[in-house]
């Protein structure tokens, strides 16, 4: 598909590290490092490519295909594939799908992934089966959660999610909050005409429950056709509107959430923070540190990518680390320099977003 890049303007992706492609061969030994000089510590992995809703953003009313049980990893697999991306400088790990709750023994997966020693463990869910489950995920070790939820009203929620309940998510992320799941993030994709009249609604949400709240902009990675240029809210309207209501200042982060896709904002009132994901007006790929691995053990450098590198098969070679190791650093070392949504012969994935993790 061909984006017309007239309607907003898309800049190009910040770059902070050389934008001249390193000179040389994929080293085989130090960090994960692409051609651009990009280091890869941050891996998310989906663990299963089905979800109890369908989100208007992301899927069609009837749901899309799934991938035959047998050729989804199984718990074991992901938590070595996890081992051998921490031994090549992996720290952060986010747990996807789909919707990670939905699949058996994430709780066990979460322990696993703890005893590899990761920084950062976290998981981003649609809050649907948290509240029973935020305990148990805790005591395994899941460190922090991000909750989608997109509307504060009842009937809008239904409208964009389809599927599910308000008062579910709003009971997650308070069960959250008790267990000592922190910080917490709630999720919002922003869609003109849909939520776009409840930024202020969500900011005074953040506020008085103290979580961060972060506005995300429509990409291009639905599978339900749904995607415009015109239904992208821009996130510089976002900040402004808060603004105007309760001035902030950016933060300047350091290490690891220097890569994060929300640019963040703290209250000047000292009422928390607010975020942003401007994946389409101010993309962030200069900064990326992450690749994703799919439910069925594809290695993805970006969420945009149209090619993978399958590495399941490899797990069963007597050299298994070593091979799985090389096909992770051809996967990284082949990243692009930005998604290129704004360029002429952009070409959707053909995964879509439920399908890569988000
Ligand atoms: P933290 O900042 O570490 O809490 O996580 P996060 O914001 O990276 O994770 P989350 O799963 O909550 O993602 C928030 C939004 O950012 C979602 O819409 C993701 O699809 C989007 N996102 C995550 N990684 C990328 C990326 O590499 N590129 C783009 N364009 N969007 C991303
Ligand atoms: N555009 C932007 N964000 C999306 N997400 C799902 N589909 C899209 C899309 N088309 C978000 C979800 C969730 C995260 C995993 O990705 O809301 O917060
Ligand atoms: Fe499910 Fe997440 Fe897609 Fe919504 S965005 S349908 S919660 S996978």
């Amino acid at each position: 598909m061909i984006i017309n890049s007239s309607i907003i303007r898309l800049n190009e992706p910040k770059v902070r590290h050389s934008n001249k492609p390193a000179a040389g061969e994929m080293p085989n030994s130090g960090p994960l490092i692409d051609r651009w000089g990009r280091i890869h510590s941050d891996l998310r992995i989906s663990i299963t490519d089905r979800c109890n809703l369908r989100c208007v953003y992301c899927m069609p009313e009837e749901g899309v295909p799934t991938l035959a049980r047998q050729d989804v990893l199984k718990l074991e697999e992901i938590a070595e594939i996890a081992s051998i991306s921490f031994d090549l400088g992996v720290k952060s790990v986010r747990i996807t799908g789909g919707e990670p709750l939905v699949r058996k023994g994430v709780e066990t997966l979460i322990s696993m992934l703890n005893d590899v020693g990761f920084e950062d463990l976290s998981m981003t869910t649609n809050g649907m089966y948290l509240e029973s489950m935020a305990e148990k995920l805790k005591s395994a070790g899941l460190k922090r959660v991000n909750i989608s939820i997109d509307s504060l009203d009842e009937q809008k929620f239904a409208s964009i999610r389809r599927r599910g309940d308000l008062a579910k998510v709003l009971n997650a992320i308070r069960a959250a909050k008790s267990v000592g799941l922190s910080p917490i993030k709630v999720n919002v994709v922003l869609m003109k005409g849909q939520n776009e009249n409840e930024i202020l609604d969500f900011a005074r949400y953040g506020r008085e429950n103290g979580v961060i709240v972060r506005f995300i902009e429509f990409m291009p990675l639905d599978a339900s056709g749904q995607w415009s240029q015109e239904k992208i809210v821009p996130a510089d309207s976002v900040v402004e509107t808060i603004n105007e209501c309760w001035p902030t200042v950016p933060v300047f982060s350091e290490g690891l959430a220097n890569s994060a896709p929300a640019k963040t904002y703290r209250y000047l009132d000292g009422k928390g923070e607010f975020g942003v994901v401007a994946s389409m007006t101010a993309p962030f790929c200069g900064d990326c540190n992450r690749l994703r691995l799919t439910s069925d053990g594809a290695f993805r450098n970006c969420l945009f990518s149209i090619e993978e590198t399958h590495v399941r098969q490899l797990l069963s070679a007597p050299d298994s680390r070593k091979q799985v190791e090389r096909a992770i650093r051809e996967c990284v070392w082949g990243k692009k320099m930005g998604h290129g949504t704004d360029e002429p012969g952009f070409v959707r994935p053909n995964r879509t977003i439920s399908m890569v993790g988000g």
